[in-house]
């Protein structure tokens, strides 16, 4: 293969769509690992128990930073601060939620693309193009609506975030939540109605009607789950359910 076009198509439909720096480097070696320490004592135990108590405190630690944040501003600054997600490592921005702090509807997807990395804000590909069309076609401003993702960083190669990055993430989530206090929820995609709702339930189970999803002081916010955006780039016949939620949406606004 000596066309460079081709050699750069095969590289991004490998996942490989970003460039680093001029120079290739193993970023798993002890001379690049500089941002995060994987200085795992030697206790004896296996390393995926270690894994997981360094996840377990990674989550601790989240929801202690999380108790203490006032408002969305503390809560970005904290954030900005956090280094208990690998992921943050690799990515070029952090991508807190965006849009009105009062919002009524605060809408959630699974994590950042490669445009969100680049720009720092959710939801402005080509997904985020779509999802303004959908708002749109039912009165709602994006500028009107918080936008915020499950995950604040950019899995590489947008692969599917692992349960543990979920897990240490959702803590900023579950503030943001407090913080906005929405008076609806719209999940895009499973993963993220997953990740909110703490279920294992396929999107096509969870479309289509509201679900409560409950806040640690106890206050429930009416969730509705839909297609996400990217996913009906793909299938764009399944547009006409996404739309019957748009409108059930409009209407429990209206209520
Ligand atoms: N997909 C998401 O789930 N979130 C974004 O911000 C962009 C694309």
């Amino acid at each position: 293969m000596d066309n460079p076009e081709k050699i750069l198509s095969w590289y991004v439909l490998s996942g490989v769509d970003e460039i680093c720096g001029e120079e290739p480097m193993n970023l798993l070696s002890a001379k690049n690992d500089k941002q995060v320490s994987h200085e795992i004592p030697n206790s004896g135990r296996p390393a995926t128990t270690l894994l997981a108590q360094e996840n377990t405190a990674a989550c601790n630690n989240a929801r202690e930073i999380c108790d203490k944040a006032q408002t969305l501003e503390d809560l970005k600054a904290m954030v900005e601060t956090f280094e208990g997600c690998s992921l943050k490592f690799s990515a070029n921005s952090t991508v807190f939620g965006h849009g009105n702090p009062q919002a009524e509807v605060m809408i959630i997807g699974e994590a950042p693309g490669a445009d969100e990395d680049r720009v720092g804000e959710p939801f402005v590909g080509r997904s985020g193009h779509l999802l303004d069309k959908m708002l749109q076609s039912v009165a709602i401003h994006r500028e009107d609506c918080f936008i915020t993702n499950v995950l604040l960083w950019r899995p590489p190669g947008n692969r599917t975030p692992t349960d543990g990055e979920v897990a240490v993430c959702l803590p900023f989530l579950q503030r943001q939540i407090e913080l906005v206090k929405p008076r609806v929820l719209l999940l895009l995609g499973g993963s993220a109605a997953n990740a909110v709702l703490g279920n294992a339930e396929s999107i096509s189970g969870m479309r289509g009607h509201f679900m409560d999803y409950t806040t640690a002081n106890g206050t429930v916010i009416p969730a509705l789950a839909s297609f996400h955006p990217a996913f009906l780039l793909r299938s764009p016949a399944q547009k006409a359910k996404a739309w019957s939620d748009m409108m059930r949406l409009q209407r429990k606004l209206a209520e």
